[in-house]
């Protein structure tokens, strides 16, 4: 069965895409992946931290170098001239483009609105068929209000938007008030797309060392519920393409994710688990399933349980709620 999808304006030959994660950092594993099956590859991010911290550098060596050497002032190249910020990513980026047929989408990671979204610009320079903003931003200062929040990404978005041709999705917590709203406005303000969720990483607190523990834990496919109501609530109300990342292991996931109005899903920590040969089984297995349920193509499921679609929509709100803590326990 045909397993084309359309994502960012992009046609996928497969709706998985990997996510950004190590296996998508280097031209052997995208190879693999390619192999395997994917719709498409993300890049890890290239974050402004990494950017802020090469251009300093730079900036610092250069001074140094103009105080203790006055006259070589005239053998500086021009600023355009100067390699400075992470090129390394550039040149990989280059060359899993090079080494792959599938769609590559490059990934910007940040918080801030500074000369570190130019980057965008870089990254459509290098080769990249589409571009992932991640606003990963934990918002701690009590005076700033979720109004402003909003307007700050949403300047991001105009920003990167303006600055590239390509597709920019966006990758978003679902930490927003009003994320329904939210999207919208991403929409207008040019996101092609939006990436549902970022999983936050999360401290934990060492209570003999009254320390914070930070550790990298691989998802679980719980956390994909969050994710199947936000696709299911907001595929009614956007024309941006939506992919969902986080929590989707197995073939009923990507299934799932489709029906609730996804088109495309990213996987990162099954696949870190059980390597890309993964995708391969469960290309096979949507395919298995969905001919035997008579589906010609997956246009024919998408968004069969969105909200608009679904008989329950009221499922993806309040509804049932009180019934569930009511009858818990007696069934
Ligand atoms: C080791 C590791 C590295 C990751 N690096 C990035 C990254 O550079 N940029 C990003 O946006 N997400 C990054 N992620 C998050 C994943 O892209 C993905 O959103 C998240 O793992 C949830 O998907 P999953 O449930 O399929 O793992 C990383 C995840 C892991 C496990």
């Amino acid at each position: 069965m045909n397993l084309s999808s359309t994502y960012l304006g992009l046609k996928l030959r497969s709706p998985i895409i990997a996510g950004a994660g190590p296996l998508t950092n280097a031209v052997d594993s995208a190879k693999r992946l390619e192999d395997a099956g994917v719709g498409a590859i993300v890049m890890p991010s290239l974050f402004e931290e990494q950017i802020d911290a090469e251009a300093l550098a730079t900036t610092a060596a250069l001074e140094a170098h103009m105080d203790s050497f006055g006259e070589a002032i005239s053998f500086m190249p021009e600023p355009e001239e100067y390699r400075i910020g992470p090129h390394d990513y550039l040149e990989r980026l280059g060359q899993i483009k090079k080494a792959v047929g599938v769609p590559v989408i490059g990934s910007l990671n940040g918080c801030t609105r500074g000369g570190w979204l130019s980057y965008a610009r870089s990254i459509e320079q290098a080769g990249a068929d589409a571009l992932e903003l991640n606003v990963y931003y934990v918002p701690t200062d009590g005076d700033e209000s979720s109004e402003q929040i909003e307007r700050h990404v949403r300047e991001m978005v105009r920003e990167v938007r303006e600055g590239v041709e390509i597709p920019v999705a966006v990758k978003l917590s679902p930490f927003y008030t009003s994320l329904a709203n939210f999207a919208l406005r991403l929409q207008e303000a040019g996101a092609s797309g939006l990436v549902l969720f970022n999983r936050f990483f999360e401290p934990d607190v060492d209570i003999e060392e009254l320390d914070t523990v930070s550790e990298l834990r691989l998802s679980e496919p719980v956390e994909l519920l969050l994710r199947l109501r936000w696709i299911a609530i907001l595929r009614g109300h956007l024309s941006a393409s939506l992919a969902v990342t986080g929590g989707v292991h197995s073939t009923g996931d990507v299934i799932k994710s489709i029906m609730c109005g996804a088109d495309a899903v990213q996987m990162v920590s099954e696949l870190l688990r059980h390597g890309p040969q993964r995708v391969t089984a469960i290309n096979e297995e949507i395919a298995a399933w969905a001919e035997e349920r008579g589906y010609a193509n997956l246009n024919e499921m998408r968004g069969s349980m969105s909200m608009q679609r679904c008989p329950d929509p009221s499922a993806f709100e309040r509804g049932n709620y009180i019934h569930l803590l009511q009858t818990w326990g007696r069934r």
